[in-house]
This record gives structure tokens, sequence and C-alpha cells, in this order.
């Protein structure tokens, strides 16, 4: 069977991780996981969508996070549905181990499922952060009737939901770190060779802008 992840090219190079004193208590992690099958469209580095640079696996495993964080910490690491055995190894190269989920279920405008993604075997529609804990830390009150989901619209390729921020602030404690950033956010420590950069690489497409859910109301039924 093969990989689905490539690693027979150029280690990367990456800048140290921000520190903080007691270290980390919560991160949220969105790898730049690079696939086997780098000319597809599913694939970052795709030239034509001019995309971003990706790790091999090993990279990505190598980062010291466990130096950066708390004894008692918590990890949200996005992982897409194709490698979720690799989210796992990552998980536990970095000191966490697997607890639970959250899953992003991309909407349409009216509420339904948006099915413009890609995917070999399914069209995706969702896509998975999984949720892990070093030493021992309880999620904070309000995470006891916090769903694990996360209902948006998508917007440019590969941008996750803001909605994450809220829902991570009122679910695990600060001081927040989040790697592989691509934009500022307030209250939070971020890092990754885009996080400075203020055009965000890649076209928002028509359609792609994100946005309110506009679902019809409930019926009432007698
Ligand atoms: C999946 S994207 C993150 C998307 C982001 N969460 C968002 O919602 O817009 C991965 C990011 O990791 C960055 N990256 C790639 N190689 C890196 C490296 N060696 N060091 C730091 N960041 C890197 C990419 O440039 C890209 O910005």
């Amino acid at each position: 069977m093969t990989s689905p992840l490539r690693a027979d090219v150029e280690p990367t190079p990456f800048t140290p991780l921000p520190w903080v004193d007691g270290g980390f208590k919560t991160v949220l992690a969105d790898p730049p996981w690079r696939f086997a099958n780098r000319t597809g469209k599913v694939a970052p580095e795709h030239r034509r969508l001019d995309r971003y640079d990706t790790m091999s696996l090993d990279e990505i495993k190598a980062l010291p996070l466990d130096e950066h964080t708390a004894t008692d910490s918590h990890l949200y690491l996005w992982v897409p549905n194709a490698l979720l055995p690799e989210g796992i190894e990552v998980m536990q190269a970095w000191g966490y181990r697997y607890v639970s989920n959250v899953v992003w279920a991309k909407r349409r405008k009216d509420g339904g499922p948006d099915g413009r993604g890609v995917g070999f075997y399914f069209r995706n529609v969702t896509e998975l952060i999984l949720f892990g804990v070093k030493g021992r830390m309880r999620t904070l009150p309000h995470a006891r009737s916090q769903v694990n989901m996360i209902e948006t619209r998508k917007r440019e390729h590969s941008r996750k939901p803001d909605e994450q921020y809220a829902f991570i602030e009122s679910c695990s404690p600060g001081p927040y770190l989040e790697l592989f950033a691509r934009h500022a956010q307030p209250g939070w420590q971020v890092w990754g060779n885009e996080s400075d950069v203020e055009e965000v690489r890649g076209k928002v497409h028509r359609g792609y802008e994100g946005g309110p859910i506009e679902a019809p109301a409930a019926v009432e039924y007698a």
C-alpha cells in the first residue's frame, strides 16, 4: 500500500516557536500536510492554484511543541479526512493523547451541505479537528453543553472558520497559540510562515465569501 504522504522532498526550514512563561495551555494547529499526489487539485502546492508550502510528516512531528506547552494542556489539530492516522501520530509525537474531535460541517447559504468540495472516495462536506490532552485537564464548564460541531459557510481554499476561536476559547484556557496561522487573532500568539502576510494566498472564488447561513425558518407541525 502506498502512503498518502510524500517524504522525498527537501526538508523545510522553520523559525522557532513562540514562548510564554509556564507554556501555552491551548494550541490550535492546521499543518501544511504534504499529500502523495502533489499535482492533483487536492494538493496544497498545486501550481496553478498558488497555495502554500508543505511539510513532510516527520517534519511536522519533529516540531518541539512539548517544550512550549504547559504540563497540562489541550491541542486542537486539523486533519484531512484522508490523513486521520497521520493526525493521531502527530498528536502523539507532540505529547498529546487523542480524546475527542470536532466536526466542521460546511454549509451552503441555505443551510444544506456544501457539496462543492473534493474527495476521491466521497465528496467531503466535513473536516475534522482532533482534540488531544497532555497531562490532565478538563475542558471549561461551558464545554459540557457545547456540541462538537461547527457549521459555517466555506471561504478561501484551506481557510478554516473564524468560529473556531470562540469555540476553543469557551472550552479551553489560555494562553493560546496557533501554529501555521495565516491571520492575526486577538488574544492569541500566532506562528507560521504566512502569519504576518497581509494578503492571503489563493483566490476567493465567487460563492466562497462565507457569511451567515440563511436557513429557512423551522416548520411547525401541529
Ligand atoms: C493549511 S495552511 C493554514 C491555513 C489556516 N489555518 C487558515 O485558516 O487560513 C498551512 C500553513 O502552514 C504554512 N507553512 C508551510 N510550511 C511552513 C513552515 N516550514 N514553517 C511555518 N509555516 C509553514 C503554509 O504557508 C500555510 O500558511
